[in-house]
């Protein structure tokens, strides 16, 4: 397979824009009318979730065999959307029609058979994964919302309690729906470790013109159904041997991972120290203080540090959360989440200060979902 030629011919494809998907979906609408109601019901305005995914993975098929853990998860999650078998023979000709599509004169028999195989590679991964899931999970789980807070302008922290077992680890994140924009799946980290009662916390920030964060954090309430998708992630997780001391630093509600983490360290005894840096604007934006200055007292082996960076009256630590943190530096494993901006002006403070790279972790809250690690 000539894998060089199906990078180049994606990046050709890709320069046409919007007019990618566009062309993709009525391709796929028109041969497989059934596959429409998959989809959100308004796709008008939407940021193109499948395809660019798909024609970027597919493309890089000759890393097939790093990205199998990724494509077992995203094929397991999958199933949230309702996606059978035999969908994935829909959406393969679609892409193909696509790929011919805007290649024009540059589609050849060699590169049609190149990505026909290499969709089939990726596409069978995902699909036994799902299938194998399917023994033992349900496509989606419901979670009834126990509680709903306001906690802070455009921030919620919400609780929901599952219907079914679900095992996810600590610093992980599932794709959630709410039944105020059916469909509409994004991506939201648990905010804390599994726990008996089968009750998750989720802490949600509206962005700008967002349509899910705006309906969970201004239009849910207790009593409401959420779906959630199978868990995903392994960026953020902790590895549990040796037990290294953490330095976490979140950045607004890049906080819910890390303080995740922090319960999980709770429930594994005192076997590290940990050091939370709390990231925010102003101290009002400081949503979840009062709790984890609880759990702070409670604990001898953390500390919880709060920083704002835009609040001439606040009195405690001012200044951007990755210089405050890199002062409390001395060797330990950095975990670090946020805004993507926060993300990569951390992460390059780090590096700068000569922290290793094999141990600093992080996760951005991008608007893209699944991502290849
Ligand atoms: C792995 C992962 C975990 C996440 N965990 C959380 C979490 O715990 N809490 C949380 O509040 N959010 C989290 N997010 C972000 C979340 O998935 C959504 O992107 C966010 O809530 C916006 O969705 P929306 O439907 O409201 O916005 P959309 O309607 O999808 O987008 C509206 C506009 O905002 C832009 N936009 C979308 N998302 C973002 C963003 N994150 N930052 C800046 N601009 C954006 C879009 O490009 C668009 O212009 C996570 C994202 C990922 C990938
Ligand atoms: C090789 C095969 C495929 C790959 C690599 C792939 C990849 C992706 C990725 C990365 C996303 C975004 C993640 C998310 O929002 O959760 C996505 C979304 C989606 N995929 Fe797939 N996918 C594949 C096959 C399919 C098939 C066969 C279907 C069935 C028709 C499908 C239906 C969807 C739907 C409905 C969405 C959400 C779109 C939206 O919200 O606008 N996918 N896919």
């Amino acid at each position: 397979m000539d894998t060089q030629a199906l990078k180049e011919s994606w990046h050709l494809v890709a320069r046409s824009g919007d007019q990618v998907p566009l062309f993709f979906y009525s391709a796929l609408f028109l041969m497989y009318p059934e596959t429409r109601a998959l989809f959100p019901v308004s796709m008008a305005n939407q940021r193109d979730r499948l395809v660019n995914a798909l024609g970027h993975i597919v493309s890089n098929v000759d890393r097939v065999d790093d990205l199998v853990p990724f494509l077992q998860q995203l094929g397991r999650d999958h199933r949230k959307f309702a996606v059978v078998a035999q969908h994935y023979p829909a959406v393969g000709q679609a892409l193909l029609a696509t790929l011919q599509h805007f290649l024009g004169d540059r589609w050849t028999p060699a590169l049609a058979r190149d990505w026909t195989a290499a969709y089939g590679l990726v596409a069978k991964v995902m699909n036994e994964a799902a299938e194998e899931s399917a023994a033992t999970t349900p496509p989606w789980w419901e979670g009834e919302i126990i509680l709903h807070e306001l906690r802070a302008p455009g921030i919620a922290v919400i609780r929901a309690r599952l219907n079914y077992a679900y095992a996810f680890r600590a610093g992980q994140s599932a794709s959630i729906a709410t039944p105020l924009r059916p469909r509409m799946w994004r991506f939201y980290s648990f905010a804390n470790a599994p726990r008996r009662d089968n009750t998750i916390d989720l802490h949600v920030r509206v962005v700008d013109g967002g349509v899910v964060s705006t309906a969970l954090a201004h239009g849910a309430q207790r009593g409401d159904i959420l779906r959630i998708g199978a868990p995903v992630g392994d960026r953020l997780t902790l590895d549990a041997n040796p037990p290294r001391d953490l330095l976490l630093i979140g950045g607004g509600t890049g906080l819910a991972p890390l303080k995740a983490l922090v319960e999980q360290v709770a429930y594994e005894g005192q076997r590290r120290n940990v050091h939370l840096f709390v990231g925010a604007r102003t101290s009002r934006e400081l949503y979840d203080i009062e709790a984890l200055s609880k759990i702070d007292i409670e604990n001898p082996w953390l500390r919880v540090v709060p920083v704002v960076s835009n609040d001439a009256f606040y009195s405690g630590e001012h200044g951007h959360v990755g210089d405050v943190a890199l002062k409390a530096w001395h060797g330990q494993d950095v975990f670090v989440c946020g805004s993507e901006e926060m993300v990569h002006s951390t992460v390059a403070r780090l590096l700068d200060a000569g922290v290793p790279p094999e141990q600093i972790r992080f996760d951005e809250f991008t608007s893209a979902g699944g991502r290849a690690q």
